[in-house]
């Protein structure tokens, strides 16, 4: 546990691997509304886009590089002159520009996809990061597949970045391949063999559905920064969520000892908006955001939440900016949320003997027809001809 937690980047890529989810297509008032809306939740970085993949993608970040105050504003770049020219003008009216230069270093993809040997990728990543500094002071330099990549050349690769200015490094987990226990190891060596002023960071993609797991190992092996994206969209299964990532820290600070600068209580309104303008609905048991994150519908949780809501809710829905956490009317609640969903109706007078009986009817109805909500239960209530009298 440690006292004062270390601070640790949120850099958020929704706009550049997030648009990279098969069939989403961000218009560029779409791109500004999204982008305004993460400064406003306190993002460190906002990857904008990838200029050089279409003049329409450059004018998208421009636009938010001369629109959008507060955080980095980066622009993604392949180690070639004609990306970082791209990048460059795109993020040159930032208040805070960066441009970020990647390289792939595994084995497979030095050997099949850039048919170059691995002298010549260092070689290409050195003058990548030395260009881009000819025009920006911030170059994150990025190993694509490092973690199928040779530790220690990932190590030469580095330092040789470093030497050439870049200041920030990323460590990503392309394909969604490692595990936490093998990145928090990996983070750890890289950590040690690069100057503590260097801040490394973590990218991981959730093919095996680990995506959040493996960020905050590497955050437990090094990791001061973390890439990721509103509602976890991006290619193929996506890359780590953000609202998982921020809320597992803030919920578990005093474990892990890390701490965001996220105005938590934008989250919600953060994953509506780009599920509504992806077009990628939020699966309803999503953590955080989604529809049934703070439902609680078994009798027992129902009746311990009415005592303590901490009996099942490790954060309030308040806290992500959502309406406080209901209970939902179904054939596992009990008694005690029955009868406070009838007191919410303003039926908070009826004898227990009536409460008692329309509960058996509750239960009948719930049987039948899977969810009641506030509707069902005045049916219920002014069925007054089977109700007994007393
Ligand atoms: O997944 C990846 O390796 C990337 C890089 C461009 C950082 O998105
Ligand atoms: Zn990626």
């Amino acid at each position: 546990m440690t006292q004062h937690p270390a601070r640790i980047r949120i850099f958020d890529t929704t706009l550049r691997d997030g648009e990279q989810s098969p069939g989403v297509a961000l218009n560029h008032a779409q791109k500004l509304e999204i982008a305004h809306q993460l400064a406003r939740l306190g993002v460190d970085v906002i990857e904008a886009g990838f200029p050089i993949a279409s003049p329409g993608d450059l004018e998208g970040v421009s636009r938010i590089a001369r629109e959008v105050r507060g955080p980095i504003i980066a622009g993604l770049a392949r180690a070639g002159r004609a990306d970082i020219d791209a990048a460059a003008r795109a993020v040159e009216a930032a208040g805070k520009p960066r441009i970020h230069t990647f390289i792939a270093t595994s084995p497979i993809h030095m050997a099949k996809k850039l048919n170059l040997e691995p002298d010549a990728v260092v070689e290409r990543a050195v003058q990548a990061v030395q260009y881009a500094r000819t025009f920006v002071d911030d170059v994150e330099f990025s190993a694509e597949d490092a973690t199928r990549s040779d530790p220690a050349f990932l190590i030469r690769i580095f330092q040789a970045a470093v030497e050439a200015g870049a200041s920030t490094i990323n460590i990503p987990d392309t394909v969604g391949y490692t595990t936490p226990d093998e990145i928090r190891a990996l983070f750890a060596q890289i950590r040690a063999a690069l100057p503590p002023s260097v801040i490394l960071s973590a990218h991981c993609h959730d093919d095996l559905g680990l995506a959040v797991a493996n960020s905050i190992a590497a955050a437990e092996g090094g990791a001061r920064q973390i890439e990721c994206t509103v509602n976890g969209i991006g290619e193929r299964a996506g890359n780590a969520s953000l609202e998982e990532l921020v809320m597992a820290f803030h919920t578990r600070r005093d474990h892990y000892g890390l701490e965001t600068g996220i105005r938590t209580r934008e989250l919600y309104r953060a994953s509506r908006l780009v599920s509504r303008l992806s077009g990628m609905p939020v699966q309803p048991n999503k953590a955080v955001v989604g529809d049934n994150a703070f439902a609680h519908e078994s009798g027992i949780h129902q009746d311990g939440v009415l005592k303590a809501r901490e009996t099942y809710e490790i954060m309030n829905a308040e806290l992500v900016g959502r309406e406080a956490a209901v209970l939902v009317m179904g054939k596992h609640s009990g008694r005690a949320a029955f009868r406070k969903a009838l007191t919410d109706l303003g039926y908070s007078d009826l004898p227990d003997d009536k409460v008692q009986h329309l509960f058996g009817r509750f239960k009948e109805l719930a049987d039948r027809k899977g969810q009641i909500y506030t509707d069902d239960l005045r049916a219920l209530v002014e069925a007054r001809s089977d109700i007994p009298q007393t």
